[in-house]
């Protein structure tokens, strides 16, 4: 019997041939939401699923009864239930490496914006008001040779603080369960509890993944410890800011201005006060959005999936020693 791959999200025409070569492929690019009838119905006969931005529960996976392998579009896999995936023998694989250095241009993008007030003013001359010199209440801060924190050292924050160190003369700090010795050698940056980090950080820039420890790591008493120049940035995910938290210190103005990728419910609702403060730069969750970037994304979801049903190891593999261990 052919094995089925449920695609919910679009790939281009290479990748989707690639799958068709030896499996049965449901492609279904326009899926919103797990309810949608064809979705449950291709999920019901899926072996493997290829998509991202779907949270992936326990229920929908009740009605998945032939599930051997998930290639999320995606290194964070917060929307999957990884300890749950391992406990019915799924196996679950990521995008790594290949969205790092756009993402991290994402980071630094936000960095400039919210600095420079470029949204603001942009949208100042858009609307045709920019008629003489502007005055020192319009002006931005500068980014270059300030101290920029980290919170969250991986690779995408390595990433963002080698341009910051490299690009810019900035003195980096980070936090990060483990230290990193070699990018203390690199960059000049040193290890700080995340405290002491929120103090003396001129820019706040947040790269952790979400799980149970990172849940609202950054809240009031966080935002209270920040400079009031401070400029925060997230890239991570929204649930790691307590974003009521965050509309209450921006507007008490501390810090002092923020750029947003990631929010606490994507797409933002319509109520969200966030987009309409001045001194708030929000993106729709672009921090890998290049066409480059999305196509090695999804060239590596469909390496992984072809390896995972054809029983070899996948480039990516996220719960692989779990699952042997179990
Ligand atoms: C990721 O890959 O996790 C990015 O946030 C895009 O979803």
């Amino acid at each position: 019997m052919t094995k089925r791959i449920l695609v919910y999200r679009s790939i281009n025409e290479d990748q989707l041939a690639r799958l068709e070569r030896d499996f049965h492929v449901d492609y279904l690019p326009e899926v919103a939401s797990a309810e949608d009838p064809a979705f449950l119905d291709a999920l019901a006969n899926a072996h493997g699923l290829v998509g991202a931005s779907l949270p992936i529960t326990p229920a929908l996976l009740d009605r998945a009864p032939h599930l051997e392998a998930i290639a999320s579009i995606s290194v964070g896999y917060d929307n999957y239930p990884v300890d749950e995936l391992t406990r019915r023998g799924i196996l679950l694989c990521n995008t790594p490496d290949v969205l790092t250095e756009t993402t991290a241009d994402t980071g630094f993008l936000l960095i400039m914006c919210a600095a420079r007030r470029a949204i603001e003013l942009a949208g100042m001359v858009q609307r045709g008001e920019w008629r003489e010199s502007i005055g020192k209440e319009l002006f931005g801060t500068d980014v270059h040779g300030k101290t920029l924190g980290m919170v969250g050292f991986g690779r995408i924050g390595a990433a963002i603080a080698r341009r910051g160190a490299l690009g810019f003369g900035m003195r980096v700090l980070y936090s990060n369960a483990s230290p990193k010795p070699e990018l203390e050698a690199e960059l000049g940056a040193r290890h700080r509890e995340l405290d002491e980090l929120l103090t003396e950080a001129d820019i706040v820039c947040v790269t952790v993944p979400l799980n149970a420890d990172t849940h609202h790591l950054i809240g009031a008493r966080e935002f209270a410890l920040m400079k009031p120049s401070a400029i925060f940035v997230n890239v991570a995910r929204g649930k790691v800011v307590d974003e009521t938290a965050l509309i209450e210190a921006l507007r008490a103005g501390k810090p002092h201005a923020a750029g947003l990728d990631v929010f606490e419910r994507e797409p933002l609702p319509e109520t969200s006060p966030l987009p309409h403060m001045p001194n708030v730069v929000a993106l729709p969750h672009i921090g890998s959005a290049t066409h480059e970037t999305r196509t090695a994304m999804a060239d590596r979801a469909v390496a992984n999936i072809l390896a995972a049903l054809n029983g070899e190891r996948p480039p990516s593999p996220v719960n692989e020693l779990e699952l042997k261990s179990s």
